[in-house]
């Protein structure tokens, strides 16, 4: 920004300087071809003043908008980010001034997201560490006794620890957008009774019931089975949570086009129509009532859209509102 002012203000002198030498040059002709002194006063008078007029027309039009620009530019590095820059008439100029503004809005948006991590991160630390320290302090006053139960109160609130950390490593290895894939040929019907099989145990303690629909003739496809894995463990685990005893979930696999489709339908609460795209936010759960010490932290969904969009996939919900249970859908291309 600062070369770009320096490089008007050049232009600026060599303006004026060229209009000195016409001055002059005009000078010289006036001499040699004569004229009365009185006209040439008022031939100079106007020339002059269309020179200083054409000046201050520049400096309005292009200096002051470039020095806003690099005023604007000084803000926002000092962390003012909602600093943003008028409409211009010169269209060049407006392009860059709202080049700019854009810039600035992401800048702003990405602070507010870094902000709202930090709260969100302490927010979910906070209450395990209470429980943990209230466990502690109870076993040194001898209020608590120091059996199987206390242990495993502190062990789980531990292992929740450990799966916040593991869940945020993954969500910043996915919106950094470099998620590694390690991609194979894969059968998704297989892929998907493994997870399955590794979610079987919870499913049938709750009594809902798992079923495999999978279009005849599916394609191999290449992905990275560890990432869709991930993918897969959070969608079921989701509408499993989502269900109620003697519910289902049902597991669709077609072809469509050029992606191959897998459609989870559950049986379960639904998902009211404005939450359908603020379920794939970070942190974002429908139900903010549910006990924090047996939800999950609303980063799967994010995580596992992180995950279908690298493998040029696409993840969306569908629901027809509270009740009517809802569908997650996964596209993945061949
Ligand atoms: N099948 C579903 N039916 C109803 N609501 C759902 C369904 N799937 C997801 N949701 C809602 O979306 C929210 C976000 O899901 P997400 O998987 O991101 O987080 P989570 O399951 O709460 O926690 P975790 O980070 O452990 O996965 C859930 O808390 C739930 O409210
Ligand atoms: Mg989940």
């Amino acid at each position: 920004m600062r070369g770009l002012l320096t490089f008007y203000r050049r232009i600026e002198w060599l303006h004026l300087f060229s209009y000195v030498v016409i001055i002059l040059v005009e000078l010289l002709i006036l001499r040699s071809i004569g004229g009365t002194p009185e006209a040439n006063v008022i031939r100079y008078v106007v020339f002059v003043g269309v020179v200083l007029g054409s000046l201050l027309l520049i400096r309005q039009q292009i200096i002051q908008p470039i020095q806003a620009m690099q005023q604007a530019s000084l803000h926002i590095a000092a962390g003012n980010y909602h600093e943003r820059l008028p409409h211009y008439n010169n269209v060049e100029l407006n392009e860059l001034a709202q080049a700019f503004n854009q810039m600035a809005a992401t800048i702003a948006a990405t602070e507010q997201r870094r902000v709202e991590l930090i709260g969100n991160v302490a927010h979910e630390l906070r209450t395990p560490l209470t429980n943990i320290r209230a466990t502690m302090e109870g076993l040194v006053d001898g209020v608590l006794q120091p059996d199987q139960g206390t242990f495993l109160s502190v062990q789980h609130e531990v292992s929740r620890l450990q799966r916040l950390v593991f869940q945020l490593e993954e969500l910043s290895l996915a919106e950094s957008g470099q998620v590694p894939l390690r991609k194979q040929r894969v059968d998704l019907r297989l892929l998907i009774r493994e997870v399955g099989g590794r979610l079987a145990a919870q499913y049938e303690d709750k009594g809902v019931q798992l079923v495999y629909d999978f279009a005849p003739d599916l394609p191999m496809l290449q992905v990275d089975p560890d990432r869709i894995t991930q993918v897969l463990i959070n969608l079921l685990g989701n509408a499993l949570q989502a269900t109620p005893p003697e519910g289902e979930v049902h597991v669709r696999v077609e072809h469509e086009g050029s992606d191959v489709i897998v459609r989870i339908r559950d049986t379960g609460i639904g998902i009211p129509p404005e939450e359908l795209t603020r379920i794939f936010e970070r942190f974002y759960r429908v139900d903010k009532s549910r006990a924090r010490s047996s939800g999950g932290y609303g980063i799967g969904l994010t995580i596992a859209r992180h995950f279908a969009l690298a493998h040029g996939g696409r993840l969306w919900a569908e629901s027809q509102g509270l009740g009517h249970g809802a569908t997650l859908i996964l596209a993945l291309p061949l």
